[in-house]
């Protein structure tokens, strides 16, 4: 494989960046601030600013450059748990309205895409759900059950169009798929016509849910009525929300298909499952293969996911060569559903998360019910996706197994052992832990071979970070926050970045610039 096409997604190789937005310079006020311009903030902030509200958008990086521009961009009405599983935890009227509210966000969607005449590759495609095991049979049996409870055009697939051999897989009719960068372009643009106001380059670092709020950035304070954190993590909200999500890496590739195979979306029923889609774009066909999911900062060698990634694709696939890999953040939700909603004790700040791998729908209703909240009109599907909800059975048994993280992290940290004893094994363009005088610090060697210390511990509520090879990042295992190899903030939750070393309070970092030159100081 070649590893230059690490990190950088299909779609934004295909898509370049055509317009930047500017930085935020100074104190403003609006009737709404959206925090993160990703398909859930620019679709709350496309209705809103169309009906008349004023809205400001921040976003920490680049406009459609998080997780929505790392996605695989499959719209479906099915989720990850299966409709059986949803409608056993929230019973079948629940399933029915968590149906609607999928279907709602495909069509929302397709009448922009018609609407705006938006040049984003919008088809409706099959899905289909296989596997290679028979077993497997009557577990698809309960689910198409539940499909056609709830309203979904499903059957056993009368063939499948793949060119390998499975057991069982059922067909779904009217999914989607699109260029995410191109539709979430076309919703920025009408975000700006509409009298909006978007700033790139801006990070919120604290919330103050009074009245007016406030959201804090690091070049001025913005005020307004409403907040939407939209920031894929609950950044804004430090610990009752993420007990009920848990953060995971999924990888994809994308290659060049030297035989057709048949439009659609294609998933299978391992755990981690695979995920498999085409994409045309101008006379290219590309093939879309991802998976490989494991918790965040659980593995150093992320390298071997995409080696995996790739044994699969080519032992059913004829394909030429990998146009780009990349990875991202999913997070889970522990009763299948997301999170949309007023935030845990507040009047104003709304939040949006723990969408799974169904986030572009996701972030489509949340972008649609944070609207009508806001714009006071009826939600149907709010109690349903209640961000404050507490299902006990329903989320007993992954809530255990999603939390043991942060308390075990939490206690094992502070008497870890470093990775290394001395900071001459740390590979050039890698980074190691390296315990130094009761302190853990993130060293990060670059290809010039300068040395890079951080404290490695997460700014969070501090589990030690761990280093991520394909990457280059160090990623917390606690709840998922990521910074980049000089410990800038990449995920949330953390707001703030990994703290530099004060290289005359801890005669480590001094040690370690003896052997070579470290940057212990300069502003990440
Ligand atoms: C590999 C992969 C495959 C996927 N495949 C699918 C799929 O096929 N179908 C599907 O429906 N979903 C899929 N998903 C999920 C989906 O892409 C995401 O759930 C969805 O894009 C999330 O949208 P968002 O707007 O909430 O978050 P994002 O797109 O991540 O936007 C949030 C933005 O907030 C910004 N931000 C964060 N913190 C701050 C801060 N403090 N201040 C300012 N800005 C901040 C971030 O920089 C980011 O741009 C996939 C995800 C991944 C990673
Ligand atoms: S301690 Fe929570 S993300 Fe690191």
């Amino acid at each position: 494989m070649n590893t230059n096409r690490y990190g950088v997604s299909v779609w934004q190789k295909d898509v370049q960046r055509t317009r930047a937005y500017p930085s935020l310079v100074q104190d403003l006020s609006a009737d709404v601030v959206i925090v993160g311009a990703g398909i859930t903030g620019l679709t709350a902030a496309a209705i809103l600013s169309s009906e008349g509200k004023s809205v400001i958008v921040i976003e920490m990086g680049h406009v459609a450059r998080g997780e929505s521009g790392n996605t695989s961009a499959h719209l479906t009405e099915v989720f990850d748990d299966r409709y059986h599983t949803i409608a056993r935890n929230f019973g079948q009227e629940g399933a029915m309205l968590a149906a609607d509210s999928m279907r709602a966000a495909l069509s929302f969607i397709e009448k922009r895409v018609q609407a705006d005449a938006i040049d984003c590759a919008f088809k409706r495609v099959p899905g289909y759900l296989f596997s290679d095991d028979t077993d497997d049979i009557a577990e698809l049996q309960t689910e198409l059950t539940a499909l056609l409870s709830v309203g979904v055009h499903a059957a056993f697939a009368d063939g499948f169009p793949l060119p390998f051999q499975v057991k069982t897989a059922l067909r779904i009719e009217n999914q989607a798929q699109f260029q995410p960068l191109a539709y979430l372009a076309a919703l920025a643009r009408s975000v700006t016509n509409n009298g909006g106001r978007i700033f790139e380059q801006t990070r919120a670092i604290d919330f103050d849910d009074g009245e007016p709020c406030k959201v804090v950035t690091e070049h001025g304070t913005l005020t307004a009525k409403h907040v939407i954190v939209a920031a894929h993590a609950p950044v804004s909200n430090r610990v009752a929300l993420l007990t009920k999500i848990a953060a995971y890496r999924s990888y994809v590739t994308a290659w060049e298909l030297k035989s057709p195979v048949a439009s659609g979306l294609y998933w299978d029923t391992k755990d981690p499952y695979h995920y498999i889609r085409t994409y045309e774009s101008g006379d290219k066909n590309y093939l879309i293969v991802g998976g490989e999911d494991h918790k965040t900062g659980k593995e150093r060698d992320t390298l071997s996911r995409y080696t995996e990634l790739e044994a699969y694709t080519r032992a059913r696939f004829s394909v030429g060569e990998l146009v780009s890999a990349w990875s991202g953040q999913i997070l889970e939700s522990v009763d299948g559903l997301p999170f949309i909603g007023l935030n845990s004790a507040s009047d104003h700040t709304y939040v949006a998360t723990g969408y799974g791998g169904q986030g572009l729908t996701g972030g489509t209703i949340a972008g649609m019910m944070l609207s009508n909240a806001i714009l006071e009109r009826a939600q149907p599907w709010k109690d349903l996706y209640d961000a404050r909800r507490i299902k006990p059975v329903a989320q007993a048994r992954r809530y255990v197994s999603e939390n043991v993280d942060y308390p075990s992290h939490a206690v094992a940290d502070r008497f870890a052992p470093g990775e290394v004893t001395d900071v001459s094994e740390i590979p050039r363009g890698e980074g190691r832990l390296v315990r130094a005088h009761g302190h853990m610090l993130a060293i990060y060697r670059d290809p010039d071979d300068k040395l890079h210390a951080r404290s490695a511990v997460c700014t969070h509520l501090g589990c030690n970070v761990k280093w991520n090879t394909a990457e280059s990042s160090w990623d917390c295992p606690c709840h998922g926050g990521r910074f980049d190899c000089k410990g800038q903030v990449l995920n949330g939750p953390p707001l703030t970045d990994l703290k530099e070393i004060d290289a005359d309070k801890m005669p480590e970092a001094k040690a370690v610039k003896a052997e070579s030159p470290v940057d212990a100081s300069e502003k990440a």
